[in-house]
């Protein structure tokens, strides 16, 4: 993602993605990232819980099944950089089984101080770690440590979660040709994806019978009032999430119930909805298992190995950086 130079207009870069999303026309969206504070943060926590959501699980189960096949399957010594860290329990699998055979140098990159620290914490135990972690955005970290290592130091990347998910398929390439651009040949990339599955297990997996996606989403318009002067009114929107057979992706997207007038002051906005007109704040990408590695090659990565999860539809897929 290129964050744009902030305009001296806006006070922080959050005022100015509010202000260009939601005059965008014809589609007000608003950048799904800004769905992760504190509150956003400790909903999609709850959401990894849910009998509905089944990504998170069938990823623990994945690795949990085949940490050691995937380490098995690494160069002889590596050091781990992770995008997105979360809270870093999925990672806990593999980081052991790892420094089961080697004392192991990981860096997690994170834009949120709070998931850092929470990671420090959850993942500080394993015997033989060290933890560098990053306050980055995702390309930014990963090229300093990349920069950062030795002569035949090989370098593994997890990008778990399917937060790849949250990319067009246009975009995901890009990323991923951006990611290649930091490495070197032999050196390897984790990816998570979730696999397309029926139409109502991927909906409710996304409109949860007890709302927390919906609290999850409303938080978005909520953050805006609390932290941007914002004077959404909550009650007048509500959660959808829909398919959208073109990108293959679930969309979430928030949608007044009535005409309103909202105001943002610190983003210095007055934005008119019409009844039904929706803000999408975020898309979920969903592959094909057999997509992966024809992806990864027009990235520059071949797909080394594969494992899945069948039970719920998930596939992690060890990518090596071609010479
Ligand atoms: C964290 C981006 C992988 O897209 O499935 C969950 C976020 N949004 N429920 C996903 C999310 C609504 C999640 N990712």
């Amino acid at each position: 993602m290129i964050q744009p130079a902030l305009s001296p207009h806006f006070p922080n870069a959050f005022a100015e993605a509010v202000h260009d999303g939601l005059t965008h026309h014809p589609q007000k969206e608003l950048p799904s990232m800004y769905l992760y504070d504190e509150v956003g943060s400790g909903l999609f926590e709850v959401i990894t819980s849910l009998p509905e959501y089944g990504v998170t699980r069938a990823e623990e189960r994945v690795l949990k099944d085949h940490a050691a096949d995937i380490v098995a399957a690494l160069p002889q010594h590596v050091k781990v950089a992770e995008l997105g860290s979360g809270s870093g329990r999925k990672t806990r699998r593999i980081l052991e089984a790892l420094c089961k055979k080697q004392p192991t140098h990981y860096y997690p990159i994170e834009i949120s101080r709070t998931a850092l620290q929470l990671c420090h914490r959850e993942l500080g135990d394993i015997e033989r770690i060290s933890i560098v972690g990053y306050e980055r955005d995702y390309l930014a970290g990963l090229a300093e440590v990349s920069a950062k290592r030795r002569e035949g130091e090989v370098l593994l990347v997890l990008f778990l979660g399917s937060t790849i998910g949250n990319f067009s398929r246009l975009a995901a390439t890009r990323f991923l040709r951006s990611i290649r651009g930091m490495l070197k040949p032999g050196d390897a990339l984790l990816l998570g994806t979730d696999l397309m599955k029926p139409l109502p297990t991927l909906i409710s997996a996304y409109d949860d019978p007890i709302g927390v996606t919906a609290a999850f989403n409303l938080n978005l318009l909520a953050r805006i009032n609390r932290e941007l002067g914002g004077d959404f009114p909550l009650d007048a929107f509500e959660h959808v999430a829909r398919f959208n057979p073109d990108a293959r992706s679930i969309e979430m997207h928030l949608r007044a119930k009535r005409p309103l007038t909202a105001h943002v002051r610190a983003a210095d906005l007055r934005v008119e909805f019409r009844e039904g007109e929706t803000i999408w704040t975020e898309s979920s990408h969903k592959y094909a298992a057999e997509e992966v590695a024809p992806f990864a090659a027009d990235a520059g990565f071949d797909c080394a190995h594969q494992w899945r999860d069948d039970a719920w539809g998930f596939a992690e897929s060890l990518l090596v950086a071609r010479a």
